[in-house]
């Protein structure tokens, strides 16, 4: 059966030049490198500047992608921005992406899914994509965590940091099989009956009761990889890659071995770049394309799970 699949052709990315060690952090709350990295695998992160917006990061990353794919502004049908961290309330990142490329005045708007917003994003455009309504979209991943850090909670203020990435899908003819490059399974969830685990108090600053947080990201990451798995009719060994949200390593691990999949061909980011929440993914698949790892036809599993709950998971083919 002919369909229309949506196919990654660019990737690109942008980090803040600030970066803060666990060893800065030390120094301003009662903290240690030593436990960071222990709990989350987090040894820096990057935050804006003074002055420097989510939108400045959507931009760069946005601007590289195009690069990567030698892509004119000029034919990108729509443009769909993932954050919770946009500079204003409203008019949405997007928008303000549009213009500073000199995109056409075709559709653009932000998604708050939080750490899962990336892949609801990505999601979402390829629908578009497959119903004919766009050919080329450009999908953003940007955030400024570290607006939302409470610098008196140690709980929470280690994990986080700052960054974008950014892809351009394009339509491409399938067969409607697992051979097809591009998007090939979507599965998003929500249930807002956690909302309260994960969320930003009165005045906007990230609570969360983290061991709980982490109990439902790794039995909801191993659901919905068996559901991908089946869905696909495929097994995990023909997976190539693992490209989860990056917010804890012994989460990523924990589906790495649900996957029975060895951490070579998992990609991990977490290290330098903490939890950009809907950030990470792009972020970690910028790095991991142009570290030369991904080759055109490999088969790449994305997942991520985070406030609202909000979780998700897609298998694409390169
Ligand atoms: O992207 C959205 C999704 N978010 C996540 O996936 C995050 C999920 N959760 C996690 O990653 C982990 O639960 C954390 C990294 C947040 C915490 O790890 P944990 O192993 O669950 O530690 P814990 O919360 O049980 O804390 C253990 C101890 C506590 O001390 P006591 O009560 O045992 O004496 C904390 O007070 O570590 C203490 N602690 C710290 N110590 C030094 C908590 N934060 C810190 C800190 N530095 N920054």
């Amino acid at each position: 059966m002919k369909v229309i699949r949506s196919v990654i052709c660019a990737t690109g990315s942008y980090l803040p030049q600030k970066i803060v060690t666990n060893d800065d952090l030390a120094l301003r709350v009662d903290t240690s490198d030593e436990w960071i990295t222990q709990r989350s695998g987090i040894r820096k992160r990057h935050m804006v500047g003074e002055g420097e917006t989510t939108t400045d990061l959507a931009i760069h990353a946005a601007r590289a992608a195009l690069a990567s794919g030698a892509i004119d502004p000029a034919t990108i049908d729509g443009i769909i921005v993932a954050t919770t961290t946009p500079d204003q309330v409203f008019p949405s990142v997007a928008v303000k992406v549009q213009a500073a490329l000199g995109c056409p005045p075709k559709m653009a708007f932000d998604i708050q899914a939080v750490c899962a917003g990336f892949v609801y994003a990505l999601s979402t455009a390829s629908h578009f994509i497959a119903a004919s309504q766009a050919k080329r979209i450009l999908v953003i991943g940007a955030e400024s965590m570290s607006s939302l850090l409470d610098w008196n909670d140690r709980t929470t203020c280690v994990l986080f940091g700052d960054g974008a990435g950014a892809v351009v899908l394009e339509a491409a003819d399938g067969n409607g099989d697992i051979n097809d490059r591009g998007i090939l399974s979507t599965h998003l969830y929500a249930d807002g009956n956690f909302a309260s685990i994960l969320q930003t108090n009165a005045h906007d600053k990230i609570e969360m009761q983290g061991k709980d947080v982490f109990k439902y990201a790794v039995n909801h990451m191993a659901a919905i990889v068996d559901e991908v798995l089946q869905k696909n009719n495929i097994t995990s060994d023909q997976i190539d890659w693992l490209i989860p949200h990056q917010a804890n390593s012994r989460i990523i691990q924990a589906t790495a071995e649900k996957l029975n999949m060895s951490m070579e061909r998992v990609v991990m980011t977490v290290a330098d770049h903490a939890n950009t929440s809907a950030a990470s993914i792009p972020l970690a698949l910028d790095h991991a394309a142009r570290a030369g790892k991904l080759k055109p036809g490999q088969l790449i599993l994305f997942e991520a799970l985070g406030a609202g709950l909000s979780w998700g998971a897609l298998l694409v083919r390169y």
